[in-house]
């Protein structure tokens, strides 16, 4: 019966953290992957992070959970700080980060036991390859896999694959790749890539849904006028087109502004002729805008 007795003390403290837990359940919305895990629609992206330890800091301390990192992109262990800083409970973020190359295993070990190092994790929530380059894709799996049966990884995927890539892995891999992170944005998605990926249970995770913000997205007209319907900026709806379709995406945010402006896509959405209107962007748009080369294995818009 003493239990009892102090509910009436415990009531408003239960009923705060009740509270709490819907407003980060608010915040982050999930997508459930081929293999039944749950993972954020929205990632907070690190790749040229200007001030990684802040960004996360107060990414996390806004209720939000998905962080996308890299060991080639070289803050992990300054990302780890802020993430270490919010105080928030490790059960409450979901932490994906990528092996660069495919070297073989040896190599692929190592640089995941570094990544979690770096990040002062025990695990990590999504494991990528990141390019598709390098001369051993069967070893660099089989080391995730490894690593998948041993608790250190919660789920693998890959990066940049094509379709024969694809296919490629599928043909030897025991645990199948969740998610394939690739370009996609207003200017470049490639649709037929999408429906492979979708057809063997693969998610597709946006990357540089805004560009880089060097590809007029955020600026462009067309997303304005749409926008200002619904009072959001070009940016949110084109990221809103990326999330509207069921996509995964990972944005880089320096402010606390641009930060709570992507997540804010669940409380409105775009008519299916909108959506289509906004798919005909890319083939209405000169070419010389949306150009991008490769710069030491990492994607540039120019
Ligand atoms: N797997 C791969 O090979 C690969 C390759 C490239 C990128 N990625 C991942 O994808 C993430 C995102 O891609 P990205 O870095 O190329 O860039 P992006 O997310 O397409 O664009 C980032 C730019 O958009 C701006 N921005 C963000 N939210 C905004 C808003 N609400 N309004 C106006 N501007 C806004 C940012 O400005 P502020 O910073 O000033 O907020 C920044 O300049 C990367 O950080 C990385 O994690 C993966």
């Amino acid at each position: 019966m003493s239990h009892l007795g102090n509910m009436p003390w415990k009531l408003p403290c239960a009923l705060t953290v009740l509270a709490l837990l819907s407003e980060i359940s608010a915040q982050t919305q999930y997508k459930t992957l081929s293999n039944g895990a749950s993972m954020p629609v929205v990632n907070l992206g690190f790749w040229q992070a200007s001030c990684p330890s802040r960004m996360a800091n107060t990414w996390l301390k806004n209720g939000n959970s998905g962080i996308d990192e890299a060991w080639v992109y070289r803050n992990q262990p300054r990302c780890a700080w802020g993430i270490e800083d919010s105080g928030v409970l490790r059960s409450n973020i979901f932490m994906t980060s990528k092996v660069w190359r495919m070297d073989g295993y040896v190599h692929a070990r190592s640089q995941i036991l570094e990544t979690l190092f770096q990040l002062d994790m025990d695990y990590v929530d999504l494991m990528l390859i990141h390019w598709p380059q390098g001369p051993d894709m069967k070893g660099t799996w089989r080391a995730m896999e490894v690593l998948v049966n041993q608790g250190k990884i919660k789920n693998i995927g890959v990066s940049n694959f094509k379709k024969d890539d694809i296919d490629k892995l599928l043909s030897f891999a025991t645990i199948k790749p969740v998610v394939n992170q690739i370009p996609y944005n207003i200017y470049e998605h490639d649709e037929s890539l999408v429906e492979h990926c979708h057809s063997r249970g693969i998610a597709i995770e946006s990357y540089s849904p805004l560009g880089t913000g060097q590809m007029g997205i955020i600026k462009n007209s067309q997303l304005q006028a749409i926008g200002k319907k619904y009072h959001k900026t070009a940016a949110q709806v084109a990221i809103k087109w990326i999330v509207q379709q069921g996509h995964l995406v990972a944005v880089l945010a320096s402010s606390e502004k641009h930060q709570q402006e992507d997540v804010d896509m669940f409380s409105w959405s775009l008519t299916s002729s909108e959506m289509d209107e906004i798919s005909r962007i890319s083939s209405s748009t000169s070419l010389h805008s949306k150009k991008r080369v490769i710069l030491g294995g990492l994607h540039h818009a120019v």
